[in-house]
């Protein structure tokens, strides 16, 4: 049976970038580019987009484009035996589309909340006390907050219709998915730079500080956001890509995607610290006492500057559901660029039905997260986010350690470039064979050594263990039992 095919080579690239740009544009981004020289960090930024972003972008398209199976399959035509890595991908993928989905569940009951900007008064009491009813420590569970369960619900459905028939729906979906939170952004920048004292905020974003450009944890902060920004190391660009035609312009939607997703990282920042200055200027604070990043940043910090918005309620609530509604579209499309990615995967190697395997993994992914929407959902969701940026990073290392040692990166240079309409040169080999392993190395040395000198959030170790290093080992161990569960089934099958 002939691969599903999207339309045309745009609507690929719309949810390329829809994948790409999600939450950590708007609440990862701008704090990182603060914390980390301001105007300086740019160069940092652009140096491990050039080196590692946008190679390790091309060679996921090569996977998915040249040999049309996911990462699933695609890996163990590189080489016997490699499709592991897709498998173990694909477990970070799943890990993180568990979490994900309740965050936007968060998302869907701060839209209903905007209506009477409930919060107002006491953001950070409303978020933690009223939304999230955070317990005291990760083992106490508490109980299940219904509120979000119903949100996180809300999340899985709408991710249900828009894959369950394939990337036909899914790349007309993106043009609203993508479309609408700019024009949004967009919005929401032109009344945050015309609010007093929003210079002041941009100002912190982006005076630059050279200094830290010698610091080299600016450099793997750097690395660090390309990687989770791209969408890299979870499968999902080979997953879509793999639904291009084989003669595919390989470089310049590499480019394309890249580019769009980091201008509007940049833009966001403008509506986080104008923002922010706002907030900073009228409550008589300098802005790094205001500042902040992650939920804190969206959900109470945020809220609470449009909370003294001035205009009144009304305005209040329509920016209210102007941020809020932005938030889900941005998380949407990463939202089910993950689950897509999960599909594929499942769908190339056993050979189900799109629409059974959809069924499962959404009715799975949804009943899973109900850990998430408990009293200790926060701490969970922290510590799971913390441990699965090891899998990408480890992801990202072997699959640049295949290419660049296991096979001939000049065949791949090759091929890549007689079907794009911008060529690489050598730089390219150079990066995957010796630059992207080396830094992803280099990350994962120092940040291996900063986990045991400085425990994560102060959780207990049982919980690090549960929730980071076992369930790494056990997506790893996992993801081996998948591959030889195939390789059998298709030896079985004479294939
Ligand atoms: N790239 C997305 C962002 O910046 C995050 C994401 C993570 C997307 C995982 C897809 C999968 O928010």
């Amino acid at each position: 049976m002939a691969r599903e095919k999207w339309n045309n080579q745009f609507a690929f690239i719309m949810a390329a970038i829809g994948s790409a740009i999600g939450l950590g544009n708007v609440w990862r981004f701008p704090y990182m580019a603060y914390d980390n020289g301001g105007g300086a960090f740019f160069i940092p930024y652009i140096l491990a987009l050039l080196t590692t972003g946008v190679p390790l972008l091309i060679l996921e398209y090569y996977l998915g484009v040249r040999k049309q199976v996911g990462p699933t399959e695609s890996y163990g035509l590189i080489r016997k035996n490699a499709n592991y890595i897709g498998w173990f991908s694909l477990g970070i993928a799943a890990m993180i589309t568990i979490y994900y989905t309740v965050i936007m569940g968060w998302a869907w009951n701060y839209m209903y909340h905007s209506f009477h900007v409930n919060w107002s008064g006491d953001a950070s009491g409303f978020f933690y006390n009223n939304v999230l009813g955070l317990s005291d420590g990760v083992g106490n569970l508490g109980g299940i907050r219904w509120p979000i369960v119903f949100g996180n619900l809300l999340t899985w459905v709408s991710i249900f219709l828009i894959v369950f028939k394939g990337v036909k729906v899914v790349g007309k979906v993106v043009n609203w998915t993508v479309g609408v939170p700019w024009a949004l952004l967009l919005l929401i920048i032109i009344r945050g730079i015309t609010l007093k004292g929003s210079l002041t905020g941009l100002e912190y974003y982006l005076r630059p500080d050279f200094s830290k450009l010698l610091e080299p944890s600016v450099w793997l902060a750097a690395y660090g956001q390309i990687f989770f920004s791209l969408s890299l190391g979870f499968g999902i660009m080979i997953a879509y890509s793999s639904y291009l035609p084989e003669d595919s312009d390989i470089n310049g939607s590499s480019w394309i995607v890249a580019f769009s997703n980091c201008l509007t990282s940049f833009f966001a920042g403008f509506a986080v610290f104008s923002i922010l200055g706002y907030l900073a200027v009228s409550t008589n604070q300098p802005v790094s006492e205001v500042v902040a990043s992650g939920p804190g940043l969206a959900f109470v910090t945020y809220p609470t500057a449009i909370a003294k918005l001035p205009g009144g309620i009304v305005t209040q609530a329509i920016f209210g559901l102007a941020f809020f509604f932005m938030l889900l579209l941005l998380g949407i499309d990463s939202a089910f660029s993950l689950v897509e990615a999960i599909i594929t995967g499942f769908k190339d190697s056993f050979n189900f039905k799109r629409e059974t395997v959809t069924f499962w993994v959404t009715l799975l992914g949804f009943i899973l997260g109900t850990l998430y929407c408990t009293y200790a959902g926060l701490y969970w969701l922290d510590i799971v986010d913390h441990w699965m940026n090891w899998g990408l990073v480890i992801v990202g290392l072997l699959e640049s350690i295949l290419i660049g040692w296991f096979y001939d990166p000049h065949k791949v240079l090759e091929d890549v470039n007689s079907t794009s309409s911008i060529k690489l040169n050598g730089f390219w080999i150079f990066s995957i064979k010796y630059l992207t392993p080396a830094i992803l190395l280099i990350t994962l040395i120092s940040n291996f050594y900063t986990e045991f000198s400085k425990p994560y959030g102060g959780y207990p170790l049982w919980a690090r263990l549960v929730g980071g290093w076992f369930l790494l080992l056990a997506i790893f161990i996992l993801s081996i039992y998948l591959q030889k569960l195939v390789r059998n089934k298709n030896a079985k099958l004479g294939k």
